[in-house]
């Protein structure tokens, strides 16, 4: 059985009420807020349990962060050393502490441009350099209702194939539908477990039965703690990547859902 997995996606951060309802979030004193409020909780052992918050805030998560519980990045660059303003390498990440980069989002392709091509660089870097990555991908609504949902995915994950062929021991994959992301409509039961099962199928085809069996496929977009019990019972459904609601205390109840 594929071991069960949730991801906390803290993004900028601004946009949400901190956790425990004490003013902004994305300050030191909310991450501490947060990591305290992890460490303290009652979380079922059979789960794997990823938190990203800002850049700024990784060393001091994984400082305060219980052992057992990991770190991911929002984003890495796909070259190993350099003169790249801004930009943080898998190695330096590594020396960090920090285990994961999240890659892929739909906010860094679509507001950032970032490409299929170079999304799969940056998965080809990280894993390279022995990071596990959370790889998102997603239609948007347009793209559904134009019957493209299956295609759009498809495409983005055969880019990374394309790049990093088939070792896939070290990849989750996130469908994140863009309509869903932040807005409060989660994607029914059966449009989630459609797109899962798509992708496995693509995943048996395109890389192998054993990437098909062993992958991860987790979902993202507006889960919370009274609709994750339901898409947790979904075959193809192995855990969550939850943004607004990974930042209050009921995030516990995502992680879970299985339980
Ligand atoms: P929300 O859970 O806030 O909809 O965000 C989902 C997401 O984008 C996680 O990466």
């Amino acid at each position: 059985a594929r071991q069960f997995f949730v991801g906390g996606n803290f993004k900028m951060s601004v946009f949400y009420p901190s956790t425990l309802e004490k003013g902004q979030n994305g300050t030191v004193q909310s991450i501490k807020e947060i990591i305290e409020n992890l460490n303290n909780a009652k979380i079922d052992e059979n789960v794997e349990v990823v938190i990203s918050p800002p850049t700024i805030y990784l060393l001091l998560t994984r400082e305060h962060l219980r052992s057992g519980l990991e770190v991911a990045a929002q984003n890495v660059f796909n070259k190993p050393n350099g003169a790249f303003t801004g930009e943080i390498s898998v190695s330096q990440l590594k020396d960090s502490g920090i285990t994961w980069a999240l890659l892929g989002h739909s906010e860094r392709r679509t507001i950032l441009s970032e490409s299929d091509d170079f999304v799969a660089s940056k998965t080809k870097a990280a894993l390279d350099g022995g990071l596990g990555v959370i790889l998102c991908c997603g239609e948007s609504l347009e793209q559904r209702e134009a019957e493209k949902t299956i295609e759009v995915v498809t495409s983005q994950l055969k880019a990374v194939a394309d790049a990093v062929g088939k070792d896939w021991s070290k990849i989750v994959i996130a469908y994140e539908p863009i309509w869903a992301i932040g807005t409060g409509k989660v994607a029914s039961t059966e449009q989630a477990q459609e797109v899962h099962k798509a992708i496995r199928e693509w995943l048996k085809k395109e890389v192998s039965d054993e990437a098909a069996e062993k992958t991860r496929i987790i979902y993202g977009g507006s889960v919370n703690e009274k609709n994750c019990g339901e898409l947790a019972k979904q075959e193809d459904i192995d855990g969550f990547l939850v943004g607004g609601a990974s930042l209050k205390p009921a995030f516990v109840d995502i992680i879970n859902a299985k339980s």
